[in-house]
């Protein structure tokens, strides 16, 4: 028996496949609380199905753009998410990207695999530096800062666009504004929430202003990147390449990506790793368990 349930009684989804809308409108009912994954979609609909015993929605991510968090303010539901546990994890696969799509690591791997690989050569397969580059970060909360904090180690300077006035500045990463950055960086890793002024921040206008060297990172959200645009700025060789781990229409991928070779398509993994799942899954049922229990919630979305 998990934690969760001493404390409370569980239903729980234990197909492979998520709750529809409609099967998670007619499971909320009669619910104090309501843990979410990313897929779920907790809209207005859902909450008012939960009333009046709904206290709590968790969601077991960070980005919290599948939940209307306006309305459940509104009607006076928690929600809650898992900040901070999943910041190294995010940090360390953003890297794994970059090292990725800069080193034609998957590239070459796909080559090897189909007997591509006919000798060594001197100029084979060659790849882009990382020292002496820069990196433009957009988004500079706290997964932008440990994308940030591990630059140097890579001989890596930072530029970062942040939104917020209030980000901490952070000694040897220089804020600009994010035209400047996007024609300076030769790579942009995105980092920001997905909100109405994020989606398509990346568009035709932005890639062109791109230096044809830039590498486009995303392990934040699809929609922050017009997918279409990107496809027709990697295939015209507007920029040198992208890694991906998110996308629009999760978990389709737009086929004109998948035919490219200077793509990196990863599916979804920022922060999925064992230990960083169990620490956001332990969190989310922390959560459930405080408010329902009368206390404030650790994590609560602001
Ligand atoms: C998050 O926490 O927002 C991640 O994308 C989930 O894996």
């Amino acid at each position: 028996m998990t934690r969760l349930e001493e404390a409370c009684d569980v239903d729980l989804n234990d197909r492979d496949t998520f709750l529809t809308h409609d099967e998670l409108i007619a499971r909320v009912r009669g619910k104090q609380g309501l843990i979410a994954m990313l897929p779920d979609t907790v809209d207005r609909a859902v909450l008012e199905a939960g009333l009046p015993d709904l206290k709590i929605v968790a969601a077991v991510a960070v980005g919290i753009n599948n939940i209307d968090a306006k309305t459940a303010a509104e009607l006076g539901v928690a929600v809650t998410n898992t900040p901070d546990v999943l910041t190294e994890s995010t940090a360390d696969l953003t890297w794994s990207l970059i090292l990725g799509i800069m080193r034609r690591v998957t590239e070459g791997d796909r080559l090897v695999r189909r007997g591509g690989w006919k000798a060594w050569a001197f100029d084979f397969m060659l790849g882009t530096e990382l020292r002496g580059k820069q990196l433009g970060i957009v988004g500079f909360g706290r997964i932008g800062r440990a994308v940030a904090a591990r630059a140097a180690a890579f001989g890596v300077r930072v530029a970062y666009f942040a939104r917020n006035p209030q980000a901490p500045k952070v000694e040897g990463c220089e804020p600009m504004p994010l035209d400047r950055l996007l024609a300076t960086s030769d790579i942009v890793s995105l980092h920001c929430p997905l909100t109405p002024e994020t989606r398509h921040l990346i568009d035709q206008t932005a890639l062109a202003r791109m230096k044809r060297s830039a590498y486009l990172i995303n392990a934040s959200r699809g929609p922050v990147v017009d997918e279409a645009a990107l496809a027709w700025a990697l295939k015209n060789r507007l920029i040198a390449g992208a890694g991906l781990d998110v996308y629009e229409n999760e978990p389709a991928v737009l086929p004109e990506l998948m035919a490219l070779e200077n793509v990196l398509l990863c599916p979804h993994l920022g922060s999925a790793t064992s230990e960083t799942r169990t620490a956001m899954a332990d969190l989310a049922a922390r959560n459930i368990v405080a408010v329902l229990t009368g206390q404030p919630p650790l994590t609560p979305v602001k």
